[in-house]
């Protein structure tokens, strides 16, 4: 058992529901060791700027149902500069902080490992709606994202049915389909756009127009944010807004397009995201008083548990066909190896919910 004296927690890149029950829990699971908690105010610029407040229980009380984050959060590109990290380093020693979970997507993991090779041992807890990190099953806040996206198509739905309208509905999720395709799925929309899978245009257009002609009145298409084309300019467009164009021409439904954008990363936190939050932040207490460091925590076939920051940032770029010249020089066989199953299985489950959404939602 570490003995550490004080930890810090941070919240860093885009906000996600269940940001604050994973503070919570941080804060709660250290104090009940013994170990004090400095929460760091907006990321990774609040340790260049040493804005700190001391976390007690009572401090982190009634944040578990608040979407947001109650230590703020920011991109700070001044932390990617050595000078930055340097900065962060001296706040550390200063305020005596022995160590740092940090809550955020895949950069702020980045940061995380900066840290630790700078001597301060760093674990990542996940915290984004996009679920886009490879390497875990799950990331705080995408059941929340999810259902936001849900009940709003649901709305929509109602006054497509009504008027005998489309709605094309563009949900973020940067390069990762995944809400699109659940979402899609979920609310019965007659297509799916994401980038994993290359889109049948023409394909989309025929459904609509048999729909049309059983008399299917209201229709709904879900476009992830992450799919593009190009337009009549030659300019890169967000393929949604196309899309609306394309179907109203081609089947002469009067058609709508709705950007959700950041109405789905806010809101209070469904149970769902409580809990894993809650979980995936005592497990980051846990590991760091083992004297582990440089991991994530990750949920993988249902159980809490981690890996190595560096296996999963890898694993992400293989995933997304963005590894580096010498990324993978640093790994045996049997970690390729696993790192290979890690994206199949993302492939497969990604693969095998699209033929779903193909089959059943008309
Ligand atoms: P997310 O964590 O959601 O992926 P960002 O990519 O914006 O969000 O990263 C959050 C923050 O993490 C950045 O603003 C920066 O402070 C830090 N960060 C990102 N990339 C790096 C990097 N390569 N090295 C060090 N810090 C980084
Ligand atoms: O990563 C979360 C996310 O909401 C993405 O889905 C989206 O592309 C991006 O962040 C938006 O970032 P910002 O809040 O900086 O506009």
């Amino acid at each position: 058992m570490k003995k550490f004296k004080r930890i810090g927690v941070l919240t860093s890149g885009g906000d996600a529901p269940g940001m604050n029950a994973a503070i919570r829990a941080i804060t709660r699971k250290a104090l009940d060791e013994g170990v004090e908690v400095m929460g760091i105010i907006g990321g990774y610029s609040g340790l260049i700027n040493e804005k700190l407040i001391p976390l007690t229980s009572g401090a982190v009380s009634n944040i578990i149902t608040h979407g947001g984050t109650m230590l703020y959060s920011d991109r700070c590109p001044e932390f990617k500069t050595e000078e930055g990290m340097q900065k962060a380093v001296a706040t550390c020693k200063k305020y005596n902080i022995d160590a740092i979970v940090a809550i955020g997507g895949d950069g702020t993991f980045r940061g995380a490992t900066d840290l630790t090779l700078r001597g301060i041992p760093t674990i990542g807890v996940t915290g984004t709606i996009d679920n886009d990190i490879t390497a875990t099953d799950y990331t705080v806040g995408f059941d929340t994202a999810m259902n936001t996206v849900l009940e709003t198509v649901d709305r929509l739905r109602d006054t497509c049915e009504s008027h005998a309208r489309c709605n094309v509905v563009e949900v973020m999720g940067r390069d990762c389909g995944q809400i699109a395709l659940m979402t899609g799925i979920s609310s019965g929309a007659m297509a799916v756009c994401i980038p994993e899978i290359p889109f049948d245009e023409d394909a989309a257009i025929a459904e609509i127009n048999k729909a049309k002609e059983q008399g299917k009145r209201g229709m709904i298409v879900v476009v992830s944010e992450g799919v593009f084309a190009t337009d009549a300019n030659g300019n890169k467009v967000p393929y949604g807004e196309l899309l609306r164009n394309t179907i109203e021409e081609k089947t002469g439904i009067e058609t709508k397009f709705a950007r959700l954008a950041h109405i789905v990363r806010g809101g209070s936190p469904t149970l769902r995201d409580r809990l894993t939050a809650t979980k995936m932040g005592a497990k980051a207490v846990e590991l760091l008083l083992e004297g582990k460091s440089n991991l994530v925590v990750i949920e993988d076939n249902g159980e809490i548990t981690s890996l190595d920051i560096l296996f999963a940032l890898t694993t992400d770029r293989m995933y997304k066909n963005k590894l580096k010249d010498g990324d993978l020089d640093k790994f045996g066989a049997e970690e390729l190896r696993a790192m290979e199953a890690i994206c199949e299985k993302r492939r497969e489950e990604i693969s095998t919910l699209y033929k779903m959404a193909q089959e059943i939602c008309r």
